[in-house]
């Protein structure tokens, strides 16, 4: 009588035949997208009335005019209207395995039959520490030594917990750093870190930030010649007041720009020298390039003191050493994540971690190639449309219209009406950028998009 209750009742045959039952019925019904539609003008004064009231019930039009029926296949997706979409953005990052994939169904319904809908810090089922244990073994994979995790309910909040590890074992030092462009999140105190004025427009100033421009990569040296130069003036000018560097590696809202080694690691050592804690947000780029972290990917294993990670890991989190360990009472919140959210959590970052998605000749590497491939075929085809590609990884995106934002943002939504979910990035230059769903995505897939996306252009022309 080793085993609890709880492991009698999921091995219980008649819940694998209940959970084939429910997967069979999945594909069956999933395959039946087969590419972009048309909505079903059966459904289209339902659906419009339906967006019309959800508008005014949440405040505010939705970007797209998008509600999803609960269905999709792959990378496709489909709407409540009955159309059918490439969902090529992916909820800005989160359904990394496209929609409806099967393995994902299956480990969501792992945690909807259990006792509890929602695990917080008092109660956590067995599913926490499995999925803890398998985060920090991918992040000390290459020697990083992290010691904890703290899971939280949103991205934002991984930085609010990050900041307030640092500054309580920094105090009295209170001033941060970032990069020009960053992106964090809108939380009171953190939107004053997220570089643009129209998120905090109206909000006290909570925080004093000082910023330094990301990387250049026309400018290597020059890059790191000024921010070194600025840091120093900083330091000179508030000595002993700054707790924390929060930096993205490669920056996603600011518009998929990408960082440097030598760059970053110029700026952790002056910062090292100066008892400035670094905080690498990894919201966006987790899984997204041919490492498990942007921070392996660039090399800085020893060198980061706090790792955040979100979106595409279903549950979001601060990973840290014991350095960083805050005392009793600073961090805790009653909803970490769901059951369903923390299992569909371990089955992507078990099958990224252990299924050729990761190194040179893995799926992330070999789905921006071909996708990088098709947009330098279209920038040639179309010089002064389109330029690029930027980006890393399953994170894409193209300069159209020489960056100007309303035509980018017209694209965007003639690319939507045309059958491609993308989004904008940036300013001066705004970017079309993709988040592409790995688990789901073809290259197949990747060529239908860029038809798509070249007809779009055509019809800007
Ligand atoms: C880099 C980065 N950090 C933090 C966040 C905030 O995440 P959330 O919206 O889940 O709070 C985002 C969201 O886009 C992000 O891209």
């Amino acid at each position: 009588m080793s085993k609890t209750i709880a492991e009698n009742y999921l091995a219980d045959p008649r819940i694998e035949q209940a959970k084939k039952l429910i997967t069979d019925a999945l594909k069956e019904h999933a395959s039946e997208l087969t590419g972009v539609r048309a909505g079903n003008p059966k459904l289209k004064d339902i659906y419009t009335q339906m967006l019309e009231d959800f508008s005014k019930q949440r405040g505010g039009k939705l970007f797209y005019d998008y509600i999803g029926s609960g269905i999709g296949n792959g990378a496709l997706v489909e709407l409540a209207d009955g159309s059918v979409k490439y969902d090529f953005i992916t909820g800005i990052g989160v359904h990394y395995f496209g929609h409806s994939h099967p393995g994902v169904v299956a480990a969501q319904i792992d945690g909807a039959i259990t006792n509890t809908t929602m695990s917080g810090n008092l109660q956590q089922n067995v599913d926490s520490p499995k999925l803890f244990e398998l985060i920090l073994e991918q992040a000390n994979k290459y020697g990083a030594g992290f010691d904890h995790l703290f899971m939280t309910s949103s991205g934002v909040m991984t930085a609010e917990n990050a900041l307030k590890m640092v500054f309580q074992k920094r105090s009295p030092a209170h001033r941060v750093l970032a990069f020009e462009k960053c992106f964090m999140g809108r939380t009171l105190a953190v939107s004053q870190i997220t570089d643009k004025a129209a998120y905090r427009k109206g909000l006290p100033q909570t925080l004093s930030v000082d910023y330094i421009p990301f990387y250049d990569a026309n400018d290597h040296q020059g890059s790191i010649d000024k921010a070194i130069s600025m840091l120093k003036k900083y330091f000179t000018r508030y000595p002993g007041e700054y707790a924390a560097f929060c930096m993205e590696l490669i920056q996603g809202e600011g518009g998929y720009w990408v960082g440097n080694k030598e760059y970053f690691q110029a700026i952790i050592t002056e910062c090292k020298k100066n008892n400035v804690s670094i905080i690498v947000d990894e919201v966006q780029t987790f899984m997204r390039t041919k490492e498990m972290f942007a921070f392996q990917y660039f090399g800085l294993d020893k060198d980061v003191d706090m790792v955040n990670i979100g979106k595409n890991s279903q549950v979001c989190a601060t990973i840290y050493r014991e350095d960083h360990k805050p005392l009793p009472g600073l961090i805790s919140q009653t909803f970490t994540s769901s059951g369903s959210a923390i299992n569909a959590a371990y089955y992507i970052i078990n099958e990224v971690a252990n299924k050729n998605y990761l190194g040179e000749d893995g799926k992330i590497e070999k789905l921006h190639f071909h996708f990088a491939k098709n947009l330098d075929q279209l920038a040639e085809k179309y010089p002064s449309l389109i330029q690029g590609p930027w980006g890393l990884g399953t994170m894409i995106g193209m300069t159209l219209f020489g960056g100007d934002l309303a035509k980018s943002k017209e694209f965007t939504f003639k690319l939507f009406d045309n059958g491609v979910l993308s989004f904008i990035a940036g300013g001066s230059p705004t970017r079309v950028r993709f988040l592409v769903p790995a688990g789901a995505a073809t290259e197949k897939d990747i060529d239908s998009v860029c038809k798509i996306i070249e007809k779009t252009l055509n019809e800007m022309n």
